[in-house]
């Protein structure tokens, strides 16, 4: 039985286009790389393979049911191992998402990818530490039935890492449609920390949507004005589904949190007022646990708590909440275009729920130490003295760092840097120098999730205007600046300083708002890293 007919018996995912066949069909990765040689756009390494894990992932067209009532178009990745441990891939049963690989430090990895979506695309590894052909840049997109081969051996800590796709100026539909997966790094040091493992590790991707009456997915309603804001939906999904609700036993759990969504911003705090208990960041376990009363977590940022529910009563449920904050989109501008006031930016609804449903004696101490990491010190950087500033602001009715859009291989003077150096750069969300008053005055202040390709770094330190103080106040507590990270939130008249060591990998590498709309609009740069 193929893998296809598995899932449409279960009535879960139907999957439409050739690829289906050519993938699970038994062909393997013979039958993908037959096909494309001869193409010039893919880039098939022919080198002997050394990988221990191979895995063949796909791009294509399927439908789910999501709402009650008729299924839903989506865009969805579906991997097969083809050589190593078939554990290495897990599904999310009856999601768009997925699939969730699992891979331990220090493996090498071989991932077949192929486009059967109608347009290019190309799939970014958000966070790893890769060579720059294998990190998913808009110029290695590939067009329908082409085949990219990665090979790569997985150097980051154990983590919560995640792949979506990245073609120009197509992200933001793309990642929308469906398509995001997550790539989870083990290794011995978090092995040792001796967490919740197995059922008890729970990855959670949450999203927003809007539907239409016939259920399918809508997408920017607001044309332009909706892409210079940001894409919000009037639904939270989580793992793909509405109205989600975990069940649990009263026993410890390791949640494993991505923010999957284009453009929201979350406030997460349970709604009893319970502390969360954070236990990694984007680039894995912090040093120790730390306590927030919410978590500020911006597209693209990973967060994972550890939530024991032992003592709390069977049938008892648990919101996990966005509380209100404001500061994300300025001066009410969402309410303006008509976004649904129950889910506007900064408002307060539930994310999911959780339900006490099982009776569990097993005891698991929270680790009083998670992981080593070695503090980046300012003196030690190049440029300590001068901060290599990154200004974010709207010029003529686009999103600019340093006043530029991106252009595929374009790096402007100050957007190279050495290998093994270690660097400040500062990211300056400050306008109001600007003028342009296009908006007038009002969306030029927006909170920018900025993300760095190809490493995992430390954040410095943060300062607000005195001016814009009222809203950041409403987030910054949210903040878990201590642990490594590839994705920080920069909130209106905010300078975030952070230290970043460019290592081991020449190259070409994108930085970029994650705000995905931004994102497609320009608001993304090139970086070079020089021998
Ligand atoms: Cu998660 Cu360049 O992206
Ligand atoms: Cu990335
Ligand atoms: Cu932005």
């Amino acid at each position: 039985m193929s893998q296809s007919d598995r899932l449409d018996r279960r009535g879960f995912l139907r999957l439409s286009g050739l690829g289906t066949a050519t993938l699970f069909a038994g062909g393997g990765l013979a039958t993908l790389l037959s096909g494309c040689t001869s193409s010039k756009q893919a880039r098939v390494v022919h080198t002997a393979t050394t990988a221990e894990l191979e895995i063949a992932l796909q791009a294509m067209r399927g439908e789910i049911p999501i709402l009650p009532g008729k299924a839903t178009r989506v865009w969805t990745y579906q991997g097969q191992v083809t050589k190593g441990a078939p554990a290495a891939l897990q599904t999310l049963p009856g999601s768009y998402l997925g699939p969730i690989l699992r891979v331990l430090k220090g493996q090498r990895v071989r991932i077949a990818f192929t486009n059967n979506l109608p347009e290019q695309s190309i799939v970014h590894w958000h966070g790893l530490h890769v060579p720059d052909d294998m990190d998913g840049h808009p110029r290695h997109a590939i067009g329908p039935n082409r085949t990219y081969v990665y090979e790569f051996q997985v150097l980051n800590r154990a983590g919560t890492y995640w792949f979506h796709p990245h073609p120009h100026k197509i992200t933001g539909p793309q990642v929308y449609k469906g398509l995001a997966g997550l790539f989870l790094v083990s290794d011995d040091e978090e092995m040792a920390a001796g967490l919740p493992s197995g059922e008890y590790d729970i990855p959670l991707i949450i999203q927003d949507r809007t539907f239409d009456t016939d259920n399918q997915l809508v997408y920017l309603p607001g044309g332009m004005m909706d892409q210079m804001m940001g894409f919000l939906g009037d639904r939270i999904l989580v793992n793909g589904q509405p109205d989600f609700v975990l069940p649990v036993a009263t026993r410890p759990y390791r949640l494993r949190l991505l923010n999957g969504s284009n453009s929201r911003i979350y406030k997460l705090g349970w709604e009893d007022g319970t502390p969360l208990t954070v236990i990694a960041t984007d680039g894995g376990l912090l040093e120790k646990p730390t306590q927030r009363s919410y978590v500020a977590l911006a597209p693209a940022e990973r967060v994972e708590l550890w939530v024991d529910f032992s003592g709390r009563p069977l049938g008892r449920e648990l919101r996990l909440q966005s509380l209100a904050f404001s500061g994300a989109e300025a001066g009410g501008m969402g309410m303006m275009m008509g976004r649904s006031p129950a889910l506007a930016d900064g408002s307060e609804f539930t994310v999911l729920r959780v339900r006490v449903e099982r009776e569990s004696k097993e005891k698991q101490a929270l680790p009083e130490r998670l992981s080593t990491i070695q503090r980046y010190r300012l003196e030690d950087a190049v440029n300590r003295t001068r901060p290599r500033p990154f200004n974010l602001a709207m010029q003529r009715m686009l999103w600019t760092i340093n006043g530029r859009t991106f252009e595929m291989e374009d790096v402007a003077e100050g957007e190279v840097v050495k290998l093994n150096t270690l660097e400040v750069w500062e990211f300056i969300n400050q306008p109001g120098g600007m003028g342009m008053g296009m908006m007038g005055g009002m969306a030029e202040e927006m909170a920018h999730p900025i993300h760095i390709h190809g490493l995992q770094f430390q954040v410095l330190e943060r300062q607000v205007r005195p001016e814009m103080a009222a809203a950041w106040e409403t987030v910054r507590a949210g903040y878990v600046d201590e642990g490594w990270k590839d994705t920080v939130l920069v909130m209106p008249g905010e300078r975030v300083r952070l230290l970043l060591k460019f290592e081991d990998f020449t190259g070409l590498y994108l930085y970029h708002c994650h705000n995905l709309e931004h994102e497609d609009l320009g608001m993304m740069r090139n970086y070079r890293v020089t021998a």
